[in-house]
């Protein structure tokens, strides 16, 4: 087998898993790009054209297959088309139960009558029935990826100045490897702030994760608590992939730079894993001399925002339900409310690599549970 023809065999199997949801309704109805790319071929021309594809192309991809949080929100906007796949899923879990022929058919059936549905209906054999809720005004809630009791109006009186002087080596070492990192940001991005936000909030996402997943790992193997830290945690991860669900609505990422997120993942989750198990006193540091760049980015942002040179346009309704914004809340609005999230990040952070510096574990004092 050539070269060729084995890259093209590992695109083939890997193109799907990497640069999309794994979804065999999305397969089934190949957008219109892949669609003119080959009908759906597989292999580079589709791994190609999926780089190129845009955000709005993904939202329209998840409506038509819901099957993630983002695709029910997505479909809650009332894409018709998003009723076949759910029936078809649930009529095949339907058949692992029992009758894999009925079940079949059912998914045909099911299929058959989807497409002109607004709102999809799964029946569940295991009696899981989607809770029924309403938000503060008594409005039926939209969103399945968060809750109404998950929304929240970040304090924007934060101090946004506030600066960890790195006077230790380790510090030093921290401050500058950030510092290190935005040089090749600035050029990459220029003030094309949108997806410069959408880029650091794939990676501001990761740190929660990895220290949450951790720290859990921990308490486990030593049969200990850990002082709320687990999930303080893994809520600044949860609220940083919400930034990025926001930004998703306002940017529109090119091909290479979908390709860079893909690339940055890959090295900084296990860079940031290896760092973690080494050093988290380090870690953190790291994390919060991250976010102190993140406020002045956003600082920036928000100032070609007042200029004129980036439109004020209408908030996502995301962004409204998540932060409780008025009606007419604009994108300065939420640049404003992420800013001040990136700031308590920066608190959290520097605080928990602050404990470590006190030859303290972070499980000896309380975390800072809903610090917004
Ligand atoms: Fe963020
Ligand atoms: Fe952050």
């Amino acid at each position: 087998m050539s070269s060729r023809a084995a890259g093209s065999v590992l695109l083939h199997h890997l193109g799907p898993r990497v640069f999309g949801p794994a979804s065999s309704a999305a397969a089934a109805a190949p957008r219109p790009l892949l669609a003119l790319a080959g009908g759906g071929e597989r292999g580079a021309a589709a791994v190609w054209v999926r780089l190129q594809s845009t955000a709005a192309a993904e939202a329209k991809e998840e409506a038509a297959a819901p099957r993630g949080e983002e695709g029910e929100a997505a479909a809650s906007k009332g894409n018709a088309g998003g009723a076949v796949a759910p029936k078809v899923e649930a009529a095949a879990s339907k058949g692992n139960a029992g009758s894999t022929a009925a079940a079949k058919a059912e998914a045909v059936e099911a299929a058959k009558e989807g497409g002109g549905e607004k709102s999809p209906a799964v029946n569940s054999y295991w009696g899981i029935e989607p809770s029924k809720l309403v938000s503060k005004d008594g409005v039926e809630w939209r969103w399945s990826c968060f809750r109404p009791w998950e929304t929240y109006k970040p304090n924007t009186s934060i101090d946004l100045t506030r600066h960890h002087e790195p006077k230790v080596l380790l510090d030093k070492l921290a401050y500058w490897t950030v510092k290190s990192l935005r040089a090749p940001t600035d050029i990459f991005f220029q003030r094309r702030y949108g997806c410069r936000a959408m880029m650091l909030e794939t990676v501001a996402a990761v740190p929660g994760m990895v220290g949450g997943m951790l720290l859990h790992l921990r308490s486990l193997r030593r049969f200990e608590h850990s002082g709320g830290w687990i999930r303080v945690l893994l809520e600044e991860a949860e609220n940083e992939r919400m930034h990025l669900m926001t930004f998703m609505e306002v940017a529109k990422p090119r091909w290479y730079e979908r390709a860079l997120v893909l690339a940055v993942q890959g090295v900084f989750f296990n860079a940031y894993f290896l760092g973690y198990l080494i050093s988290p006193k380090f870690a953190h540091r790291v994390v919060g001399y991250l976010e102190e760049e993140a406020i002045h980015s956003y600082t920036e942002y928000l100032r070609d925002i007042e200029d004129g040179k980036i439109e004020n346009v209408p908030a996502p309704a995301i962004a409204i339900d998540y932060w409780q914004l008025p009606a007419d809340a604009t994108l300065k609005d939420v640049v404003t409310m992420v800013r001040a999230d990136e700031a308590h990040h920066r608190d959290v952070n520097h605080f928990a690599s602050d404990i470590h510096f006190q030859g303290m574990e972070l499980k000896e004092t309380p975390a800072p549970l809903e610090y917004h």
